[in-house]
C-alpha cells in the first residue's frame, strides 16, 4: 500500500479501551479517524486524551460523534457526510456475566448494531471491515495453542454474539464477494499506553483479572480472589494469553493494510495473542514486581465456565499480516501500573 494519508477510517466504539489505543496508532500512521460511540461503557475524557496524545495537528484528523449503532440513522448521518475507506468495528458489550443475565441486551446491541452497520456500509459502497472477535469463540479448547481453523463454540450469550457475528460476516462475504472482512480474535488484552494517559477504566467492580489486580494495587479493592488453584497447570491457577493493548492496536493497522492490499482476503480470521501462556499467580507476581505493591490474594473455587489453559497460535497472523506481538508480561504490567498509579480512579477526577 502506498501512503495512507487520505485514508478515512470509521472506528465504532472508539472511545473504549481498545478503540482509544487503536485511534492513537491510526492517527500516528496518517489515517483520518472518525469515532462513533454511544459512551455506554466509556467517557468523552478518553477521546480528549487521545487528542492530547497525538497533538494539535493530528487531532484535526480525529472526529467524534456520539451515536448508537442500534439507530441506523446515527450511522447513516456519518456515511452521508463523508466517504469511509474501511470500518474498524469495536462497538459492543463485552461482560460475560451480564450477558448470561440479560442475553436480549447483548443480542440487541451486538447483533442489531452490527447488522445496521453492514446495511449502511453496503448502501454507501464501503465494503472493508475489521471486526473485533474474541478467543471466546474457541470455548474451552480441547487442544492448545488455538488455531484459527479449530471448531468454534460459545459458552455464554456474549460468546454466542461473537460467534453469530463471525458467521454473519462469512455469509455476507460469501454472497457478495467484493466484501473484505478480517475477523480479529483477541486473546486477553491488558496494559495501557506507555504515557499512562489512556487505559482500561471499567465501570463498577471489574470482571477481568488485570483491572481487578490494578484496583487492589491502588487500594480500591482489598484483595484479589484467585478463581481456581487446582487446575492441572504448574501452579494450579488458570493460564491465559495476555496481550499488550498497544500490540493489539498495531495488529489492527496490519489488518487494515491487509484489507487494502489483498483483494482475495475474503472473510478471514486471525488470532491476536502472544502465543505464550501465563498463569493467574504468575500475573500477580509480575504485577507486584512492576508496581512494588503487595497484592493480597484469596484462593477461591474455580469460576464457572472457565477453561484451564488458553493461548493462541500466532503463526497465521505472523505469516499473513506480518504482525507479531512485541511486548511481554513485564511491559504489560509496567504500563498498566503506570496508568493505574497516575489515574487511580480511571478517567474520573475523584469519586
Ligand atoms: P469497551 O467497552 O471499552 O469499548 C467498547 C465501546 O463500544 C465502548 O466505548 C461503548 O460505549 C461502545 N459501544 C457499545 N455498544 C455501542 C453501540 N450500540 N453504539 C455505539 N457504541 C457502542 O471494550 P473494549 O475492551 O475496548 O472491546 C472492544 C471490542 O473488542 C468489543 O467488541 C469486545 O467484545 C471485543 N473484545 C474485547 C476483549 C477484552 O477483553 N477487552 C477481548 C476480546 C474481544
Ligand atoms: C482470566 C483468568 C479467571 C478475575 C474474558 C472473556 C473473554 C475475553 C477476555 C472478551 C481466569 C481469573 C479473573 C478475578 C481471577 N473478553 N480471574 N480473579 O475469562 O480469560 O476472558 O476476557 O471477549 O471472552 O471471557 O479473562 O481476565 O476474566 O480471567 O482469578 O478477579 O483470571 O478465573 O482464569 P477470561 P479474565
Amino acid at each position: 500500500m502506498g501512503s495512507s494519508v487520505e485514508q478515512n477510517i470509521l472506528v465504532t466504539g472508539g472511545a473504549g479501551f481498545i478503540g482509544t489505543h487503536t485511534a492513537v496508532q491510526l492517527l500516528k500512521e496518517g489515517f483520518k479517524v472518525s469515532i462513533i460511540d454511544n459512551l455506554d461503557n466509556s467517557v468523552i475524557e478518553a477521546v480528549d486524551r487521545v487528542r492530547e496524545l497525538v497533538g494539535p495537528d493530528l487531532s484535526k484528523k480525529l472526529e467524534f460523534t456520539q451515536g448508537d449503532l442500534r439507530n441506523k440513522g446515527d450511522i447513516e448521518k456519518l456515511f452521508s457526510k463523508q466517504r469511509f475507506d474501511a470500518v474498524i468495528h469495536f462497538a459492543g458489550l463485552k461482560a460475560v456475566g451480564e450477558s448470561v443475565g440479560n442475553p436480549r441486551r447483548y443480542f440487541d446491541n451486538n447483533l442489531v448494531g452490527t447488522i445496521n452497520l453492514y446495511e449502511t456500509m453496503a448502501k454507501h459502497n464501503c465494503k472493508m471491515m475489521v471486526f473485533s472477535s474474541s478467543a471466546t469463540v474457541y470455548g474451552q479448547p480441547e487442544k492448545i495453542p488455538c488455531m484459527e481453523d479449530f471448531e468454534l463454540k460459545a459458552m455464554n450469550p456474549y460468546g454466542r454474539s461473537k460467534l453469530f457475528l463471525e458467521e454473519i460476516a462469512r455469509d455476507i462475504q460469501a454472497a457478495e464477494p467484493e466484501w473484505r472482512i478480517v475477523l480479529l480474535r483477541y486473546f486477553n488484552p491488558v496494559g495501557a499506553h506507555e504515557s499512562g494517559r489512556i487505559g482500561e477504566d471499567p465501570k463498577g467492580i471489574p470482571n477481568n483479572l488485570m483491572p481487578y489486580i490494578q484496583q487492589v494495587a491502588v487500594g480500591r479493592l482489598p484483595e484479589l480472589n484467585v478463581y481456581g488453584h487446582d487446575y492441572p497447570t504448574e501452579d494450579g491457577s488458570a493460564v491465559r494469553d495476555y496481550i499488550h493493548v498497544m500490540d493489539l492496536a498495531d495488529g489492527h493497522i496490519a489488518a487494515l493494510r491487509k484489507l487494502f492490499d489483498d483483494p482475495k482476503i475474503g472473510c478471514t480470521a486471525y488470532n491476536l495473542g502472544t502465543g505464550r501462556g501465563t498463569s493467574v499467580l504468575e500475573m500477580v507476581a509480575a504485577f507486584e514486581k512492576a508496581s512494588g505493591k503487595k497484592i493480597p490474594i484469596k484462593l477461591c473455587p474455580r469460576r464457572l465456565g472457565d477453561a484451564t489453559a488458553v493461548y493462541a497460535s500466532t503463526e497465521k497472523a505472523e505469516k499473513e499480516l506480518g504482525w507479531k506481538a512485541k511486548y511481554g508480561v513485564e511491559e504489560m504490567c509496567r504500563d498498566q501500573w503506570n496508568w493505574a498509579n497516575n489515574n487511580p480512579w480511571g478517567y474520573q477526577k475523584k469519586l
